[in-house]
């Protein structure tokens, strides 16, 4: 979780879309509670997982999506879900299971996180992507 924050705070782009990467618990909504508390849209206890869901929009106006794409099973349905709407905005789009749909992000930030223990993480970010800030 400060991780998370301090990632939000100093790290990632202000917009653009992030892949959160790691298997089953690997820890990726925890991080994204922590990213969207960085970024002062939400309180951490108001970050949950948008495994059902699909997607949850954090801030006013919005500054974090967060989208798990767990449930589905083929690229047209997630390109049904109209995300592409997402990319051009001023938001940090968080993104977990999206490995699985290699073709159809944009440039984007890939955050690994890998379980080492019961309590225990390695998280890497490879391909950051850094945008001009737009006014
Ligand atoms: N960095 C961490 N260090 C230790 N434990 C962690 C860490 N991150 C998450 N956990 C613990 O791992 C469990 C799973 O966390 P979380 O729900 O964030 O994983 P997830 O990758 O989103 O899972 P899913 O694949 O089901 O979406 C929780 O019990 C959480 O407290
Ligand atoms: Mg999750």
């Amino acid at each position: 979780m400060a991780l998370g924050e301090e990632l939000a705070r100093s790290v990632l782009p202000q917009s653009g879309v992030v892949l959160l990467i790691g298997n089953l618990g690997a820890g990726k909504t925890t991080l994204a509670k922590g990213i969207a508390h960085g970024r002062g849209a939400a309180a951490r206890d108001d970050v949950s997982s948008p495994t059902f869901t699909l997607i949850h929009e954090y801030g006013d106006p919005v500054t974090v999506y967060h989208i798990d794409l767990y449930r589905l099973e083929e690229e047209r349905q997630v390109e049904a879900l109209g995300l592409a709407d997402l990319f051009d905005t001023n938001a940090l789009v968080l993104v977990e299971w999206g490995e699985r749909f290699p073709n159809f992000w944009p440039d984007h930030t890939k955050i690994r996180i890998e379980s080492t223990g019961d309590e225990q993480r390695r998280i890497s970010i490879s391909e950051l992507l850094v945008r001009p800030v737009s006014h």
